[in-house]
């Protein structure tokens, strides 16, 4: 745990200028700042942000979980620096060692999991790697463009990205490609005390899900199969096996072998989004090794690279993905495969497969949940806490620990971020990220790496946060 240094007068005057150079010269549609004004930061490590007055934050998001290792990690950062004194750059359409061992390594773990062959497409970010995959998929099902998708979704937000994103919110100024259906995903915690049907156990509620969604198929009047055809209007269902962005809503674990039974019967690819949950973030390498189904593309980025230079990228199965069906140029960035992206997210894969990391996750999301179950008892705002691994939700909600209070967790991560939380005689601050439906969940993506004395002093802060914030309203 850092210590904090005294306040450093000059900071205030550097963070003001630097506000109003942007406020001049910065778009502002390339970001959403939360708090007002936004928090400058000047340095990190490990579990731990601190800004430019030396102020240490500890930090429960860890930039929406693209830092799984750490701020800084020594062993990722020194396979940066390698690559940097060796073969930084090198355009995509040369080969280097990194590009193609990372692939393999990804090929053969899924081959091990799912018995199944594939092959792995980089790209840049997420969202273009979301992209390539609608390509993919629009390609192997002889150019259909409609994809059903997860109401409470999240996919990116470039304009392909975007339309398979279930928040109108991304879409209403720019139009879209092809907006997909979107389909209720079992939140059981919203549903059964809500609009829901009443009185069915979490299981029973994934099951309603899932036969709702099958009675799309009943006939052709239900408006996506042509039975004469054997052919369904819509090419694949994208999923994130636990919504990110969506609230960190966690699906019963018969969910997706349902679902996935339908997309079978009616030949409709499963293509899974990974991206925010990979790497661990749940204790499995892919969250969707949890629920027992076999994907038919998934897509992966962020903590790939732990932050660092951007990669990401999916894996499709050989048939869909193989050169004969999916030539050479079918997508193309001239930054995809960047051999810097590469080394790290090679490095990443090694330390994954030489560290336990499954029952280290699993031992500290136990212990967070705990901790979370604890302090709900004690805050009848807090609704529903829930977790997998380390991706963990506290739903802020009024007294009546259902309605949700947005405005009671917007002044708590601003009070987080005003860093005058206090423990052990020390001055810090707490940094959250706000998810969900009605943008009231804390979605809790920790450092894997963080320590059980982090999660205990995370889980005081909270605390003490919440009660400040109640008091401030
Ligand atoms: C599940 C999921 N898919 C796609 C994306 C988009 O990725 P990127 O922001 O790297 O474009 C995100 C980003 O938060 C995400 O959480």
């Amino acid at each position: 745990m850092p210590d904090t240094p005294s306040p450093d007068p000059a900071a205030a005057g550097r963070d003001a200028a630097l506000l109003a150079d942007e406020a001049r010269y910065c778009s502002f549609g390339d970001t959403v700042h939360y708090a007002d004004p936004p928090k400058v930061f000047a340095r990190c490590e490990g579990s731990w942000l601190h800004d430019d007055a030396g102020t240490p934050f500890l930090d429960l998001q860890m930039w929406y979980s693209a830092v799984n290792f750490g701020y800084a990690n020594p062993r990722l950062n020194d396979a940066l620096k390698r690559q940097v004194d060796t073969l930084p750059q090198l355009a995509s359409q040369y080969l280097h060692a990194t590009k193609v061992e990372l692939a393999k390594t990804i090929a053969l773990d899924a081959r091990r999991k799912w018995g199944r062959d594939g092959r792995v497409h980089f790209n840049v970010g997420g969202s273009q790697s979301v992209e390539d995959s609608l390509k993919l998929v629009r390609n192997a099902s002889g150019g259909r463009s409609l994809v059903f998708a997860f109401e409470g979704g999240y996919h990116g937000r470039t304009l392909g990205a975007s339309a398979i994103t279930s928040s109108y919110r991304y879409r209403r100024r720019y139009g879209h490609f092809d907006r997909a259906m979107f389909i209720e995903f079992p939140y059981h915690f919203r549903a059964s005390k809500g609009s829901g049907p009443k009185g069915m156990t979490k299981e029973e509620y994934g099951e309603h899900c899932v036969a709702k969604f099958e009675r799309l198929f009943e006939t052709e009047y239900n408006g996506v199969w042509d039975p004469k055809a054997g052919q369904c209007e819509y090419a694949a269902f994208y999923v994130e096996p636990i919504q990110g962005t969506g609230g960190y809503v966690i699906p019963p674990p018969n969910f997706f072998t349902g679902l996935k039974r339908v997309l079978d019967r009616y030949g409709v690819l499963l293509v899974v989004d990974e991206i925010q949950m990979g790497f661990f973030r749940t204790g499995k390498l892919w969250a969707i090794e949890h629920f027992g189904v076999t994907p038919d593309v998934l897509v992966f980025g962020k903590a790939l690279t732990n932050g660092l230079n951007p990669l990401a990228g999916i894996w499709a199965r050989e048939e869909l993905i193989n050169p004969t069906v999916f030539p050479p140029g079918s997508t193309h960035s001239t930054f995809a495969s960047n051999p810097l992206g590469t080394a790290v997210g090679l490095e990443t894969m090694r330390m994954l497969a030489e560290t336990d990391y499954a029952s280290m996750v699993a031992a500290k999301g136990a212990h967070f949940l705990e901790g979370l179950r604890d302090l709900q008892k004690r805050h009848p705002e807090i609704g529903d806490v829930d977790g997998l691994g380390l991706a963990l939700r506290a739903e802020i909600c009024e007294a009546d620990g259902f309605t949700p209070n947005r405005r009671l967790l917007d002044r708590m991560v601003d009070l987080g971020l005003a860093g005058e939380l206090e423990h052990g005689g020390r001055r810090m601050g707490l940094v959250l990220d706000v998810g969900g439906y009605h943008k009231n969940v804390i979605t809790l993506a920790p450092s894997l790496h963080i320590t059980t004395r982090e999660i205990d002093l995370g889980l005081a802060l909270l605390d003490q946060l919440l009660t400040k914030a109640r008091r401030s309203l």
